[in-house]
């Protein structure tokens, strides 16, 4: 196999959004910086989500203020509603996402509203990034297996997808948001979002609670997915995903898919400085 695989880097985010500990905003800014150096081209460092629900995240307009900006890196923030996106303007963001599920139990727990109410609130959100300039990257959570509802069908993942392509994203990331997809489920959930939307404009986000990630990674290079979200040391989980473990560790997916014969532009020097620097602030 050859040619190039992004890894988008969601462990400022979607990593430290689930630590019990507050870490400083000085600690985020210096993984954030650190990762620039790696040569990441996609860094989720921010999410302007109510500080209600996620308190972690609170500081996401202080660390997009004082990280250093890599040239033709995009630092990508999470906007749930109008209200985030408005933050997400004044701190500058360079991309926002809206963030769906396939399921109705996980909707309602982690964004308190279904599936259509939340489609319908992100159609705003949507055209006003628009308006702003700001390109729009779609998630859909529970791909294949839901806390709250158990195994979720592949035609409800697609359904999401689609809505969130006619919304306008240019790229939606398909979340194992507890990680206990099989590769087989992966698989047969892919092969009915492809007839929804092409693999050029997908990426895969698994968690590794069941030790299958790498093998989902695969699954999913095979039916043509060339980018994946990972969170370096592993970082995370989801605060209304109980039990699910962190994102598959960045350096573990870079790993692989350099065995594999893909080319990732990651200095993985650098990557280790911040997969140590990620597991201290995990422990610290
Ligand atoms: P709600 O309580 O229904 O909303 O929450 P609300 O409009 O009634 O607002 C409640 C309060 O929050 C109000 O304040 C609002 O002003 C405030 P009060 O009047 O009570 O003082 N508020 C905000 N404040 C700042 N920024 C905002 C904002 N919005 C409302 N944007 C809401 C609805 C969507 C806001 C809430 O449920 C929420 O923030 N949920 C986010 C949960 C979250 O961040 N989960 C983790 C990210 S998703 C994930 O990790 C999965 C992913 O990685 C993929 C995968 O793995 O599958 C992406
Ligand atoms: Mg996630």
């Amino acid at each position: 196999m050859s040619g190039a695989v992004e890894i988008f880097e969601v462990g400022p985010r979607d990593g430290l959004q689930n630590e019990a500990r507050m870490i400083p905003a000085p600690e985020k800014v210096a993984l954030v910086d650190c990762l620039s150096r790696a040569g990441f081209r996609r860094i989720e460092c921010a999410s302007f989500v109510s500080p209600k629900w996620v308190p972690q995240m609170a500081d996401s307009g202080v660390v997009l203020a004082a990280i250093t900006r890599a040239p033709g890196v995009s630092y990508a923030a999470l906007t749930p509603n109008l209200k985030g996106l408005e933050r997400a303007i004044a701190a500058h963001a360079d991309e926002v996402a809206i963030f769906g599920s396939a399921s109705e139990g996980f909707s309602r727990a982690n964004i308190n509203a279904s599936v259509a109410e939340s489609l319908e609130r992100f159609g705003p959100v949507a055209e006003a990034a628009r308006e702003a300039g700001l390109p729009v990257r779609g998630y859909v959570s529970c791909v294949v297996e839901c806390p709250y509802d158990g195994t979720v069908a592949p035609g409800a993942v697609a359904r999401v997808v689609a809505a969130l392509r006619d919304l306008g994203c240019y790229e939606i990331s398909l979340g194992d948001t507890i990680g206990r997809g099989t590769p087989e489920a992966v698989d047969a959930m892919l092969a009915t979002v492809l007839g929804e939307i092409g693999a050029d404009r997908l990426a895969g986000h698994f968690h590794d609670t069941a030790g299958r990630a790498l093998d989902n990674v695969e699954v999913s290079l095979a039916r043509g997915l060339r980018v994946f979200d990972a969170a370096v040391g592993g970082l995370g989980g989801c605060p209304y995903a109980p039990g699910a473990a962190g994102n598959v560790a960045t350096e573990a997916v870079a790993e692989r898919l350099v065995a594999l014969g893909y080319e990732t532009g990651l200095d993985g020097a650098v990557l280790a400085d911040a997969a140590r620097m990620a597991v201290r602030m995990r422990t610290g």
